[in-house]
Formats: C-alpha cells, sequence, structure tokens
C-alpha cells in the first residue's frame, strides 16, 4: 500500500498547481497526473459532460492503482466529485472545501470574494462550502473566463496578459473583499499578476495549498504515507499536445518531466 501513488487530474495544466504543492509537502509520494489539454476548458462546458470527462480520467488512472485521487479541478470537483467517490474504492479529495476552510480561516471582514470557471461559479458549489462553514458570510463571485486560456497557452508571465487579468477580477475587488479565493486551479500561474492588480489589503487563498494539506494529513491518518527513501518516479500523461504540456510543466516544477501523449477514443467525437 505504502508504494502505490497518488493520483491528480485536471482539464489541463491548472492541476500542477496542486502537483507542485504536493511535492513540495509530501516529497517522498509518487504521482501520477492526467491533464486533458485536448479537451480543455472545461469551464464553459455542461455539467453532464464534466462529470463523464472525470469518469473517463478517474477510469485511466485507477490502471495504475493509486492510494488516492486528487480532483486538482474546481470544475470537475463542483459537479463530479460525488459521482467519482461512489466508484472508486480509494479516497478521493477534491480542491473546493480546503479552499473555502482556509477562507474562513482568513477574512476579518467577512466578506469573500471567489474567482472561478463559469462551470465553477453556476454551480454555486463555494457558497454551499463557505456557508456550511459560517452561514453569515457574504460572498462576491465572478467567473473567469478569459484566464484559462492564457494559461494553458503558457502566457501567464505576458505582459499584455496583465490588461485580461485586471478586466476578469476587477468587479471583484469594486466589494469590500478582505480574500480572494483562487477558485480555479490554473490560476496559481497567474498569483504574481492577481496580486499586484488586488494589493496588499486582498489574501489570496491557493487552493493547490490547502489541498495539498488535505492529502496529507488524510494519508497520515490513514497510515499510508510513502515510506521508501528511493526518489519517486512521477509520471505524467495528456491528451492533448505533449510539447506545450511539458515545457509548462517543466518550468513550473522546475524539474525534468516524464509526458506520455494519450489519444482517447471518445475525443475524436466531442
Ligand atoms: N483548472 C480547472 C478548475 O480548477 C479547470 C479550468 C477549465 O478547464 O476551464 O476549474
Amino acid at each position: 500500500m505504502q508504494q502505490q501513488a497518488i493520483a491528480i487530474l485536471d482539464s489541463g495544466v491548472g492541476g500542477l498547481t496542486v502537483v507542485k504543492e504536493v511535492m513540495r509537502q509530501l516529497p517522498k509520494e509518487q504521482i501520477i497526473y492526467f491533464g486533458d489539454t485536448e479537451r480543455a476548458p472545461y469551464g464553459p462546458r455542461r455539467a453532464e459532460e464534466v462529470v463523464r470527462f472525470t469518469e473517463e480520467i478517474v477510469s485511466f488512472l485507477l490502471k495504475f492503482h493509486p492510494k488516492m485521487i486528487v480532483i486538482a479541478c474546481n470544475t470537475a470537483t463542483a459537479v463530479a466529485m460525488d459521482r467519482i467517490r461512489t466508484m472508486v474504492p480509494v479516497p478521493v479529495v477534491g480542491v473546493i472545501h480546503p479552499g473555502a476552510r482556509a477562507a474562513i480561516k482568513m477574512t476579518r471582514s467577512q466578506t469573500i470574494g471567489v474567482i472561478g470557471t463559469e462551470g465553477t461559479i453556476r454551480s454555486r458549489a463555494y457558497e454551499r462550502a463557505l456557508h456550511e462553514l459560517s452561514p453569515h458570510v457574504r460572498i462576491v463571485s465572478r467567473a473567469c473566463p478569459a484566464l484559462v486560456p492564457l494559461v494553458e497557452k503558457g502566457l501567464y508571465h505576458a505582459p499584455e496578459s496583465k490588461a485580461t487579468v485586471r478586466a476578469s477580477i476587477q468587479p471583484v475587488l469594486e466589494q469590500p473583499i478582505d480574500c480572494l479565493i483562487l477558485g480555479c486551479t490554473h490560476y496559481p500561474f497567474l498569483q504574481d499578476m492577481i496580486s499586484e492588480i488586488a494589493g496588499p489589503e486582498v489574501s489570496l487563498i491557493n487552493s493547490a495549498e490547502e489541498t495539498a494539506r488535505e492529502v496529507s494529513a488524510l494519508l497520515y491518518h490513514r497510515g499510508q504515507l510513502a515510506k521508501t527513501d528511493a526518489a519517486p518516479r512521477h509520471r505524467f500523461f495528456c491528451s492533448g499536445d505533449e510539447g506545450m504540456f511539458r515545457q509548462i510543466a517543466q518550468e513550473w516544477l522546475g524539474q525534468p518531466v516524464d509526458v506520455t501523449q494519450v489519444a482517447w477514443p471518445v475525443s475524436r467525437i466531442v
């Protein structure tokens, strides 16, 4: 059991923000990652489609007999997590509750901003998670569909991306929020830009960090932390262009990555 990997999935490169945190907090753990780059973004897609895609990816990842599945995608967590939990024999961790918990700990004004994809915001999953913890907190949320494509194209450092980021998040910043949940795992790629625009009085909540903390706690309590001293051999799979995925993954993770492109039969008909 101890030598099994943690399987992590996303619509694309966004889940790498969770991978980086898991590597930092749990350096002995082996990671198997799947990014559905050919079918990203998931944000504008219908919920049933996102559920189906998530099921397909999880079925693929189960072939590696992971000890845990991390849905490192807010859009998929919002609509597919309950379904996936009934489908697999291992714990399934999503990214919404960890982010909500961190925001509740952080806020003093009790007014929290949430930015995410259309699918995540439409699902109201953050409202539910935040109100479950603290019924009176005020939430200002906004879908920012322009941000994921910037990250998937590798434009997260490009100065010309700043105007798009500013226009996307400005309406939330006009409200009296003191923390802003980055409710999409792609957004930590843009964290420096977002932080510069939001200013020092708004704390950014990065669900990647919080999710890795939850993974760590869960493995510890289940007695499943990796015991080996050998360096773990991580594996990355993507459904779209391998070159772009490798470039972003290597830059973000600061190490060479072993990437394999997987073509879904189903990807031909969607
Ligand atoms: N990274 C994902 C999320 O956290 C999905 C973004 C997308 O594909 O639209 O929601």
